[in-house]
């Protein structure tokens, strides 16, 4: 089940880094603290989050149901509360933080701009005053496909404001996925920028939307425009309305709608096994409790803190670790536009230096890069106000882990290795940076309030001190997805059929050590994780087919060093299989292909040209046997069963 270098690197590593004990003086939470929450927690789950949900949010009317489980596993929290998000995040710190800085931002050009608690509140109640004029109210979609500047938080927030339901589209994504995803939230409005900054280029948001436009949508009513790039877009006077003309001569106030804790706050389409991505619905109270708790428990967020979590708004990261968590906790996040190296491999470092920054939170993908360009980049900045270091996406290597310790922590911060996924809406597996000691390579024990287990084929929990298997969570949990948007039966099928649905099943591999540390092994579905991204092979199949060319594709991942998985493709030609030139020129053409049919983020590393993919004689593709293959493995498996044994040898390039 599990890739075999990662098994053996984790079974291997025996380096364990307890908490510094400067750290554990100044922690909101030390071993004692810790202890207590996980017994409380033991002792009365529902009863735990509820009484967190009564004492860390705003309710505009508190709760009597705390969980309500009669349509389990479509579970619902806090029930008859009602609450508004962007009231939780800015309107309840205006007495006491009005003036600290909420947001401090800087571009890829290098443009500074912040924003305090009174200024972000009012630039969200004009925005969200100005959605309520294009007449987007409460349960309304709003499809959100911007660069990572204050706006696209302030878009977010307003939506909220009003209850319409966001769902935002990483602006790396094409103009095919983009229409996809709108048609799929039925959106009345979208929301978008001339441009962004990425890498020196201008990442061209609004000629995508427009294309995207182009191809349907047909629910689509208005474009709201932020001018970011200032070059030349389209521009439909129809139906476009730049930010600047509608949002300005708006009123600073607007009075929150208050929704039912249940009510949906966004949806956020992610890659599955099967057909098409599925929008994850989250809703307002849990979500937000999920989000606020994890950045006190796992982040140890405080007053002064500058927090720079590097994740992209698109990506679940960037919902409750740049737009929701940290906001309800009153803090100073950094959001940062472009690539982490422009101009040069210092930007990330010498951010960290200006801005101050004290809570550095980032992916393995990331560090492998910057780990490669050498230690003298990061040596070349202050980066003394760091205090504590975390990572998320895919598992990280030892390695990696060791340079980020080392390196960037000097040897004396914490690292937090947190688990989660945009269906768990918020941290589940992750140290408590006061309390428990680090593992290279682990995401260690789960957050009070979580129950995760390891269950066998057969779904039975394993309780042996040393156990391999499927990660399960076994009770609900505040922040956990409601559903898949349109589609409860996938949402059953996916999270909860696998064993009878009795637990939610994370589709990841795990092995549990004796000290009850769990170590993620990857996906055990047909999903990738490139650089962090999470992609389906299925999704990169179907746009290598779309291709008149095409006739059929298996697409696999390959371990990679900085990526984490590369994306390897065996692709069949109707008539003959181009060789030389001709399969060279195809291969770019392809790439091309999914990139438009996707975005740039899904296209093949590599891709092999066969006359016939290894089929069982019932005709499944041996997925397994293709990923030994892309990797460069000797095929030690076998192939007796196979249709066509012949053709391994020319997948594998040697005919
Ligand atoms: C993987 C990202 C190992 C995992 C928040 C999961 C991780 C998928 C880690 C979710 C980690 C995330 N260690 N693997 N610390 N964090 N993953 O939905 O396979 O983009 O199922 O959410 O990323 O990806 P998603």
């Amino acid at each position: 089940m599990a890739d075999n270098k990662n098994l053996q690197s984790v079974l291997t590593e025996t380096r364990v880094f307890p908490p510094q004990p400067g750290f554990i003086e100044k922690a909101r939470l030390n071993s004692d603290r810790l202890a207590a929450l996980h017994a409380a927690a033991a002792a009365d789950h529902v009863g735990f989050w509820a009484d967190l949900a009564k004492k860390e949010l705003g309710w505009q009317t508190p709760f009597t149901t705390a969980l309500d489980d009669s349509q389990a596993p479509n579970y619902a929290w806090f029930t008859d509360g009602k609450l508004n998000a962007s009231a939780n995040c800015l309107d309840r710190h205006l007495d006491a933080r009005g003036d600290k800085i909420a947001i401090r931002f800087e571009g890829e050009p290098g443009d500074l701009k912040n924003y305090t608690y009174r200024e972000l509140h009012a630039e969200v109640c004009r925005t969200a005053n100005a959605l309520k004029s294009f007449g987007v109210g409460k349960g309304d979609r709003v499809v959100i496909y911007m660069p990572m500047v204050p706006e696209a938080v302030i878009a977010m927030q307003a939506c909220a404001r009003i209850g319409a339901i966001h769902s935002i589209v990483f602006g790396g994504f094409s103009s095919s996925s983009l229409k996809d995803r709108i048609e799929g939230a039925g959106a009345k409005l979208l929301i978008t920028a001339d441009g962004g900054h990425r890498a020196g280029h201008i990442v061209e948001l609004k000629k995508a939307a427009d294309e995207a436009l182009a191809q349907g949508c047909d629910t689509i009513e208005k474009v709201l425009v932020l001018k970011r790039t200032g070059h030349d877009v389209g521009f439909d006077a129809t139906r476009d309305v730049w930010w600047h003309e509608a949002v300005a001569a708006q009123p600073a106030r607007c009075e929150p709608e208050w929704v039912e804790s249940e009510h949906p706050l966004f949806l956020l389409y992610t890659s599955g096994s099967t057909g098409k991505p599925k929008g994850i619905q989250h809703s307002t109270g849990g979500y937000l409790l999920g989000a606020t708790m994890s950045c006190q428990w796992v982040f140890d967020l405080r007053d002064d803190d500058v927090f720079w979590c590097t994740a992209d708004v698109g990506w679940i990261t960037g919902h409750s670790y740049v737009a929701y968590g940290p906001l309800a906790n009153g803090a100073t996040i950094l959001m940062y536009e472009g690539a982490p190296t422009v101009p040069d491999a210092g930007r990330f470092w010498k951010i960290c230096q200006e801005h101050g920054v004290t809570i550095f939170y980032t992916a393995p993908t990331a560090i492998r890069a910057l780990m490669k360009l050498g230690d003298d980049w990061p040596k070349q900045y202050d980066l003394s106000k760091l205090r504590l270091l975390g990572s998320v996406g895919e598992p990280i290597n030892p390695e990696a882990w060791m340079w980020f310790h080392t390196v960037i922590g000097k040897e004396k911060l914490p690292i937090v290795d947190t688990w989660w996924q945009t269906e768990t809406g918020a941290i589940m597996i992750a140290p408590i940076p006061g309390a428990v000691p680090a593992k290279p390579g682990s995401c260690t024990k789960p957050l009070p309030g979580i129950a995760v287990e390891v269950v066998d084929e057969a779904g039975e929990i394993l309780t042996s001190p040393d156990a391999g298997g499927y990660l399960v969570v076994t009770k609900p949990w505040p922040s956990m997805l409601r559903t898949v948007w349109g589609d409860n039966e996938r949402y059953i099928k996916t999270y909860w059929g696998q064993f009878n649905n009795k637990y939610y099943v994370a589709g990841d591999s795990t092995h549990r050590d004796a000290d009850g540390y769990y170590w993620i092994l990857g996906r055990v579905d047909d999903v990738l994780n490139v650089s962090g991204h999470r992609l389906g092979t299925m999704e990169i199949e179907s746009a290598l087919v779309s291709h008149p060319q095409v006739a059929e594709a298996a697409v696999v991942g390959r371990p990679h060093e900085v990526k984490g998985e590369s994306v390897f493709a065996f692709v069949i030609c109707r008539g003959d299989r181009p060789i030389g030139a001709a399969a060279e020129k195809l291969t770019k053409e392809l790439r091309e292909h999914v990139g438009r049919e996707i975005g740039a983020l899904a296209k093949p590393d590599e891709i092999r040209f066969a006359d016939n993919l290894p089929k069982t004689r019932s005709g499944k593709i041996m997925r397994r046997l293709l990923r030994s293959i892309a990797k460069g493995e000797e095929i030690t498996q076998d192939i007796s069963t196979l249709e066509n044994p012949g053709i391994v040898a020319q997948l594998a390039g040697k005919e």
